[in-house]
């Protein structure tokens, strides 16, 4: 499959929704996705609205989007929106998931507005050969735990679960699909002669939560989605057919991915020893951290006098993604990582302290999110 920007040499780029490895050249997806640039005029208007601005979109964590710009005007003139994310649950949450998230809800947060959260139990089942339908239920379930934990308001957050909920779904999708052709779809997602028939119709069910609004409450509006840029083809085949369908064009916002602890490539749930998932007791979380590819020397001698590489050091985006909010405490670490006064053991020992803490706090909001699920439920309210 390849929804994919390819580039030459070894470190080949695939950016798909089933797959994301080599060097990720987000230049490159904004021009060959067709997305724009998160400018700092539109960062201004985001300002006016939110207030200071969150830490991912100030870094640039989420920098490219569709349509922002029209969603916020028509915020202006009292027409709100809907967000819309999602997880494909194929297995544990690792922290990468965390952050679009995260952003969700500082979005729902600050704009006052509903979230429809997909978990796509289907999606998982139908691609991924080995899977069953008991098991992608299974990690919908505890997949919604990890979201509601983020601290999301059952009021205003309504969580989809496909298999469970496709009578809510069945006929915006079919509406989404009779408009989508079989060429436009294998040269969006790269289906080929072996791929089954149940995937080919699957992304007119990742459409519908930009459209589902307006069934359930009557309210036309656009809906906002934020999201890692893998997840992009659904959106370009889903903006195609919207208006035919007498919606808004849905909006996204893009972030970059969290590496893996390995050298190069997204954290990825397909590789355990390169992810920190939320389940992680606080002594994996070392082993993983203190095995994790940094941009050290080979001796703390020639480290102390050259310095560091904090660019490609996966610890030090850990920092940067999620666990140093704090611009002058980031700075002045990359400046002592870079001039070899603080060494790759000192970097590792503070993250772990900081990511266990971190997680032991989600893991008490995830046990208490037992207690609540059935309130996010969308077929309770
Ligand atoms: P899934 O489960 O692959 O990913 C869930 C969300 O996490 C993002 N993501 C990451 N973000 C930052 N760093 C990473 N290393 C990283 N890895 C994954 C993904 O972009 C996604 O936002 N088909 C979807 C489920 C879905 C969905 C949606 C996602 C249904 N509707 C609407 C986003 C928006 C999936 O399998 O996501």
């Amino acid at each position: 499959m390849s929804a994919s920007s390819n580039s030459d040499g070894n470190n080949e780029m695939v950016v798909t929704p089933w797959e994301v490895k080599g060097k990720v050249d987000y230049e490159r997806l904004i021009r060959e996705f067709g997305t724009q640039p998160l400018t700092p005029e539109l960062l201004a208007k985001v300002e006016t609205r939110t207030g200071k601005l969150h830490m991912q979109i100030e870094r640039r964590i989420f920098f490219s989007h569709r349509d922002l710009d029209t969603v916020l005007n028509l915020y202006e003139k009292g027409i709100k929106f809907v967000l819309y994310t999602g997880r494909g649950p194929s297995g544990p949450v690792h922290i990468g998931h965390l952050v679009p998230w995260i952003f969700t809800r500082h979005l729902q947060e600050k704009f006052k507005t509903r979230l429809y959260f997909q978990v796509t139990d289907d999606e998982k089942f139908i691609i991924d050969d080995d899977s069953t339908l008991p098991e992608t239920k299974h990690w919908a379930y505890e997949n919604a735990l990890d979201l509601i934990a983020l601290g999301f308001k059952p009021d205003d957050t309504f969580i989809i679960y496909d298999v469970q909920d496709m009578d809510l779904l069945y006929d915006v999708a079919l509406e989404v699909a009779k408009r989508i052709t079989y060429s436009t779809a294998r040269s969006t997602f790269g289906f080929q002669d072996s791929t089954n028939i149940g995937w080919v119709f699957w992304p007119a069910i990742q459409a519908v939560p930009c459209f589902l609004h307006k069934k359930l409450t009557g309210e036309n509006v656009p809906a906002l989605i934020p999201a890692a840029i893998d997840q992009d083809p659904y959106w370009r085949v889903t903006r195609d057919i919207a208006q035919k369908l007498g919606y808004y064009k849905p909006a996204q916002i893009h972030c970059r991915f969290l590496p893996g602890l390995a050298a190069g490539g997204k954290m990825s749930a397909s590789i355990p020893e390169s992810s920190i998932f939320t389940m992680d007791p606080p002594q994996v979380v070392k082993k993983k951290i203190w095995n994790a590819f940094t941009g050290g020397k080979g001796t703390a001698a020639e480290q102390r006098k050259l310095g560091a590489d904090p660019t490609v050091c996966s610890i030090f985006q850990y920092y940067f993604y999620l666990f140093e909010e704090d611009n002058a405490k980031l700075s002045e670490r990359e400046r002592k990582c870079r001039g070899g006064e603080m060494l790759c053991g000192e970097c590792k020992v503070d993250i772990v302290a900081k990511l266990n803490k971190f997680l032991e706090t989600h893991r008490e909001r995830r046990e208490k999110a037992k207690d609540t699920i059935e309130q996010y439920h969308i077929k309770r309210k």
